[in-house]
């Protein structure tokens, strides 16, 4: 039996095809998803779990259309001012990983102030994908080291060094992603950190994803078995 994981990631999907099935907006089906998100994390922030990263915005989603991209920059803008109403009572640190250029002023100056204020928490660390991308990530990442490898102040390139200079730092990679409504792909999503995680996938669409469908996940992943390329 595994413990529970220390980092869990989660591909939230299916917000359109939950608001479809209900003919409703497609903005209504992102509403109800950051009400999930909420109390998922409420929920963690109970268990023995460390870190969530949230998908919540990939660099391809700015090709949807624009009332689409801009009523999900809105609730994204007041799950921010409620974490920020929030984070004086709260032990939550949340932190934010993608690019943040593209983004609004007030977006980046809330998450900005959000993660200095928590940034000393205790408890469960919060991090959202925002504007992110995984090749965006390991490409930027390069940049930066290859400036720093001509300066002479890196002299040797390993996979630790390299992790470094990803958005995660020195978050631990996840040991669990939970996908949502059903598509068998990451979708762009941690490609560097996932490397050893688990995956899971469930039909149900990210909106309807309730702690009981968190639980029997983690039944699941409790179960499964961890090799790393080595021998039973
Ligand atoms: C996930 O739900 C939320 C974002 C990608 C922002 P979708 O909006 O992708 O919902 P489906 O996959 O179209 O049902
Ligand atoms: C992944 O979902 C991105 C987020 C959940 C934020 P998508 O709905 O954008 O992924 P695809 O297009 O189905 O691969
Ligand atoms: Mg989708």
């Amino acid at each position: 039996m595994n413990d529970v994981p220390k980092h869990v990631a989660f591909i939230m999907d299916g917000n359109g095809r939950w608001a479809k099935s209900k003919k409703l907006p497609r903005s209504a089906g992102h509403k109800k998803g950051s009400e999930t998100l909420r109390d998922i994390v409420e929920y963690a922030a109970t268990l023995k779990i460390k870190y969530i990263t949230a998908y919540t915005f990939s660099t391809e989603n700015w090709s949807r259309p624009k009332e689409e991209v801009s009523a999900i920059m809105t609730l994204l803008e007041d799950y921010l001012d409620d974490a920020l109403k929030k984070s004086k009572k709260r032990d939550i640190k949340i932190r934010v990983i993608g690019k943040l250029e593209g983004l609004s002023d007030s977006i980046i100056h809330k998450i900005k102030k959000l993660e200095l204020i928590t940034k000393d928490k205790p408890g469960l660390c919060v991090i959202f994908a925002i504007n992110y991308g995984g090749r965006d990530e390991i490409v930027r990442a390069t940049k930066i080291i290859a400036e720093k490898f001509k300066q002479g102040t890196i002299t040797e390139i390993t996979e630790e060094v390299f992790a470094q200079f990803l958005d995660t730092g020195n978050v631990p990679d996840p040991d669990f992603l939970i996908r949502t409504s059903g598509e068998l792909r990451t979708s762009n999503f941690l490609p560097w950190q996932l490397a050893y995680s688990e995956f899971y996938f469930t039909d149900k669409h990210w909106p309807d994803f309730s702690k009981e469908d968190f639980d029997l996940a983690l039944l699941e992943y409790a179960n499964r078995k961890r090799r790393f390329g080595k021998t039973v």
